[in-house]
């Protein structure tokens, strides 16, 4: 697959050959997944369907074996993180006060799952284990930004406050 690497810009193409030769260290050895995985991550910020099958094909496992560690594990993502990163606590505190029917209220949304970016690059959501502001259960945050006692109603605010900052970069400066 390395002529491949002529189309990708060049850190990329680096990248890809750095994962390549990961996968390579380990070819077939079906419990390196999850280390390749993590390399690739690490190299590339997300993990491509690209890479997906080039892992798959250099350890000997199945391309939904791949995909499954990818969707069991909420720190892979498969798209570039948008500009938003949502965080969504699911903490034992944020949990029991209604975490997970803010983080459903996310997914719909934005029609993506947790782990996930949108399409159009705006945002990634993702879940974390506290984020040391219990009193303020449940939590979410977007970016540097602290949201406490979230409820699912207020999640289309949020997300329309992001969307208006960034439509609002977007116009030229005089304009
Ligand atoms: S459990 Fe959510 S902030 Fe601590």
């Amino acid at each position: 697959m390395a002529e491949n690497h002529e189309e990708l810009k060049c850190e990329c193409r680096e990248a890809y050959e750095d994962i390549d030769r990961k996968a390579e260290e380990h070819s077939g050895d079906p419990s390196a997944l999850i280390e390749v995985l993590h390399y690739a991550q690490e190299r590339l910020g997300y993990v491509p369907r690209d890479v997906q099958v080039r892992i798959a094909e250099k350890l000997g496992v199945s391309l939904s074996d791949v995909y499954g560690v990818l969707t069991f594990y909420s720190f892979f993502r498969e798209r570039p993180r948008g500009k938003y990163t949502i965080s969504s606590c699911q903490g034992t505190a944020c949990y029991v006060r209604g975490a997970p029917e803010v983080l459903a209220r996310f997914e719909k949304e934005l029609g993506i799952k947790a782990g996930d970016s949108t399409p159009d690059g705006l945002f990634s959501l993702e879940v974390v284990r506290c984020l040391g502001a219990c009193g303020l259960a449940p939590v979410v945050t977007v970016n540097k930004d602290t949201y406490g006692r979230v409820t699912e109603d207020k999640v289309p605010a949020i997300l329309n406050l992001y969307r208006q900052n960034a439509a609002s970069e977007d116009i030229p400066a005089g304009s």
